[in-house]
């Protein structure tokens, strides 16, 4: 077995993340779990949910709060500890669609907050509020010397991407939804903020925008990015992703080790990727956080956002147009193992072709009503145009009543 980093180029910068990575190699050797076989890729194997209360709660725990180490790229390559104590403010830190879980707030601060008393443009209450966890999908440890608060560990969880608060509080902060996507979270101007970034990079990261990630850009160099998608509802999801890459703990691993940058051990030989870090800090946690999001439910419509009689004449046009692919409980053929080329549905290829598959799975569809935009790239804004582009490009000739019916339809999911 050997070390392969080759098609790991340097838009992020990597290299003293690789030198990390081959001084961790020799001594995982001894270590190599027996359930990875050369060839099958991390996380890929058969495996079945605990639901017992103890494992959904240590999987809560890892959704929410577990960096796997990846501190050792985000406060010692990225230095994102000192930006955030320097210069990121509760108010720049809202505006970039980073979230405050109010549960965390005790009450007097709370109430400060509410009273106006609490400086929302002084970094140090962003210092503070990381102090108390409260900053949805960022870890940060805070060490107090002679009264002063300082932030020395900074790390990122799945949480920052894949939740978001209700804001009963106020704008931004709220109780969290676990698995609702953060569609106002610019992860690109976030990364950018980085000091270890070079102005050819942080011209990319600036160009993807709220909602979006592009999961593959610090391994093939291209940037395509992609709508962060909802974690729910995928208890009867086969594989995980637009373009079904895997099982959700392959995804989990791979998102873990090669985008967060945490301390464990991620292989797949389609992309050539073989990262072996000592002590793994990733796959013992792969089974509870599996099955913590096996558990996480679509949310229900709110009351009255659909019209239902509508939705049931739309759920005929939806029988006729649509199930050919979205079949079965979770609306997806890709239980079977379809896949379909991009020009089968009219997507754009460039995002899929830098992938293992090269084409798309048929979204399973959940909780529509919550997480516009719609497909991989965010090309549809609405339901109605995403109806639209059925329309036109599969030549439906879908009436306008039948259009708004099937919208109906969608939203009721
Ligand atoms: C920086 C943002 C970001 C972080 C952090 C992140 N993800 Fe994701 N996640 C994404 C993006 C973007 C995709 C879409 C990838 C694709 O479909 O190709 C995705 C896809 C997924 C999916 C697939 C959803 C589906 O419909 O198939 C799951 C499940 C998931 N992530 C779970 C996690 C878990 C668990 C973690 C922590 C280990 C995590 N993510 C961390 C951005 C993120
Ligand atoms: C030939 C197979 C196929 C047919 C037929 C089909 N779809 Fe899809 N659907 C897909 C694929 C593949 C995707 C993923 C496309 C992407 O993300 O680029 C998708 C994605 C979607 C999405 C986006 C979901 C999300 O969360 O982003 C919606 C909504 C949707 N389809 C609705 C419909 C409706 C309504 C019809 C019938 C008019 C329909 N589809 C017919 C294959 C199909």
């Amino acid at each position: 077995m050997s070390i392969r980093f080759g098609r790991v180029v340097a838009s992020f910068p990597v290299h003293r993340f690789a030198a990390v990575l081959i001084l961790g190699f020799g001594a995982a050797c001894a270590t190599q779990t027996p359930e990875m076989s050369p060839g099958t890729p991390t996380g890929a194997g058969a495996a079945s949910d605990d639901f017992s209360p103890q494992t959904l709660a240590a999987g809560r725990q890892v959704f929410r709060f577990d960096t796997f180490g990846d501190e050792q790229f985000w406060t010692d390559t990225a230095r994102m500890h000192e930006v955030v104590q320097k210069s990121v403010s509760p108010t720049m830190a809202l505006s970039v669609g980073l979230k405050v879980d109010a549960d965390a707030i005790p009450a007097d601060v709370a109430a400060a907050i509410k009273g106006g008393k609490v400086d929302l443009n002084d970094p140090a209450t962003t210092v503070t509020l990381l102090k108390l966890n409260a900053v949805v999908g960022l870890n940060g440890t805070v060490t107090t010397v002679n009264g002063k608060d300082n932030l020395t560990r900074l790390g990122i969880t799945c949480a920052l991407c894949h939740s978001t608060v209700d804001n009963s509080f106020s704008k931004g902060i709220g109780h969290r939804k676990d698995g609702w996507p953060n569609r106002d979270l610019n992860v690109g101007a976030i990364i950018a903020l980085s000091p270890a970034v070079t102005p050819a990079q942080k011209a990319v990261y600036n160009s993807w925008g709220p909602g979006k990630y592009d999961p593959r850009f610090n391994i093939d160099g291209k940037s395509t990015p992609l709508v962060l998608p909802p974690a729910y509802g995928l208890a009867r999801v086969r594989n995980e992703t637009y373009t079904a890459e895997g099982p959700i703990s392959y995804w989990n691993a791979y998102v873990a080790v090669t985008q967060m940058h945490g301390h464990g051990n991620f292989s797949d030989p389609r992309l050539g990727i073989n990262i072996r870090q000592t002590p793994d800090m990733v796959g013992p946690k792969l089974g509870s956080l599996r099955a913590y999001q096996h558990s996480i439910e679509a949310p229900t419509p709110p009351a009255g956002s659909f019209d239902s009689e509508a939705s049931a004449r739309g759920r005929v046009v939806f029988n006729q147009n649509c199930v050919t692919c979205h079949v079965g409980a979770n609306n997806t053929d890709n239980n079977s193992g379809v896949l379909h080329a991009p020009s089968q549905t009219g997507q754009d290829a460039s995002y899929a072709l830098r992938t293992a598959n090269k084409a798309y799975r048929t979204t399973p569809l959940r909780g529509l009503w919550q997480h516009p935009p719609y497909f991989h790239d965010g090309s549809a804004a609405t339901l109605e145009d995403a109806v639209t582009h059925y329309n036109n490009f599969r030549r439906l000739g879908l009436s306008a009543a039948q259009q708004r019916d099937l919208v109906q339809y969608l939203k009721s999911l």
